[in-house]
């Protein structure tokens, strides 16, 4: 059989992973996907660089963007990052091209998740991005397939590893913010620019594309309201566990009869709320459905292992030929979100 052919961009954390992932588990990956998944170009910035794993083996694209043109790909995976820039001109220009491609690109999909659905639909190609929320867990195959009957009420829950790794060791060790920061980043865990983590553009990036699944909308990044976790003190976690709650960052979404609710904030849960027990760089999500009631998606949120788990996934699919639209709808069926009063003034 002919294996399914892979060009990667990006051999960081999560790339390297990916190679990873498929030297030690290929054969089964093979059984599972009826055929082998194979890397066969790989392009980052810097060729010498050791990254743990033999790229030798791959050719080497010097421009990222080529890989969208090599002749033997038949898709790209792009683990780049950076909602614009080389990772969205590889998206246009795979999927413009003929190739199917796979992100785990939040940032990017919440900007140009619709443009990219449009141009993976019209060409009869995959766009895929189960990485891009809660790394390991699967919750976007949870809402799009298993849910995809039920109206959704609601959406919320961890969506960062490196928030809730930082609150849940403060709250632990009664240790510093910049250091915990730097354990998390040092562990693989935190954005290039670690602000898009503790001041909460990543879980808002990721709520926002959970919303689009869970309520048929089109992705509006720009209509949630955000704040992060960076002026938390050690003080308020203890005053909060001294009344019985522990402090997380949430991401939550509710259609409201007006339009969509996006909010990303640090919140009090209560100990008696399973949220409240979720720690490290673990995410959890629960989405509540009228038929299927409460579900929750709870795992690894960050991390190589995790995060290449779920990119593989998308390739087992692909590999299978099992792909729809990217959303739980065609793109063209997704409906504007509307802006819900959140209460802000
Ligand atoms: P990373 O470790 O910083 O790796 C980024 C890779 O991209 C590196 O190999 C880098 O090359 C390459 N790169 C950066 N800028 C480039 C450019 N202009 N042209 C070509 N290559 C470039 O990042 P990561 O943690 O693997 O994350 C990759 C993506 O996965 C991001 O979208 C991130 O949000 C997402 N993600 C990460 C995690 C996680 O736990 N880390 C989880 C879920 C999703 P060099 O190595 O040569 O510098
Ligand atoms: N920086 C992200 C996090 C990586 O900490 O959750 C996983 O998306």
């Amino acid at each position: 059989t002919e294996p399914l052919r892979i060009a990667l961009a990006g051999l960081g954390t999560v790339g390297a992973g990916v190679i990873r992932l498929i030297d030690a588990n290929g054969e089964l990956i093979a059984r599972r996907a009826g055929r082998p998944i194979e890397v066969v170009a790989v392009s980052a910035r810097d060729r010498a660089k050791d990254r743990g794993v033999d790229i030798t083996r791959f050719d080497w694209v010097d421009d990222t963007a080529e890989l969208a043109r090599h002749p033997r790909a038949d898709v790209v995976v792009e683990l780049v990052g950076g909602s614009d820039g080389p990772a969205l001109a590889l998206a246009r220009a795979s999927l413009a091209g003929g190739k199917s491609f796979v992100t785990a690109n939040k940032a990017m999909i919440a900007h140009h998740g619709l443009e990219l659905a449009n141009a993976a639909e019209t060409a009869g190609l995959a766009l895929k991005f189960e990485a891009a929320v809660a790394g390991g867990v699967p919750v976007i195959k949870g809402l799009r397939e298993g849910a995809a009957a039920n109206e959704i009420a609601r959406v919320y829950g961890i969506l960062n590893g490196t928030c809730n790794f930082i609150l849940s060791k403060m709250e632990a060790e009664g240790r510093d913010f910049a250091d915990i920061l730097a354990e998390a980043q040092r562990l693989g865990y935190a954005e290039a620019d670690p602000s898009f983590d503790i001041d909460g553009v990543d879980a808002a990036h990721k709520l926002s594309i959970l919303a689009s699944l869970a309520f048929g909308t089109q992705p509006a990044f720009e209509q949630v309201a955000i704040a992060g976790v960076r002026h938390i003190l050690a003080a308020d976690i203890a005053e909060a566990a001294a009344l019985g709650y522990r402090v997380r960052l949430l991401g939550l979404s509710e259609a409201n009869g007006h339009g969509l609710f996006q909010r990303v904030h640090p919140h009090l849960v209560p100990l008696s709320h399973p949220l409240a027990h979720v720690t490290g760089s673990t995410n959890a999500v629960v989405a509540e459905g009228n038929f299927v009631g409460r579900l929750l998606f709870q795992g690894a949120g960050a991390g190589d292992g995790p995060t290449a788990s779920a990119v593989v996934a998308d390739l087992i699919d692909i590999a299978r030929g099992e792909f729809g639209p990217p959303y739980a709808m065609p793109a063209a069926a997704l409906a504007q979100p509307g802006a819900a009063d959140t209460g802000e003034r």
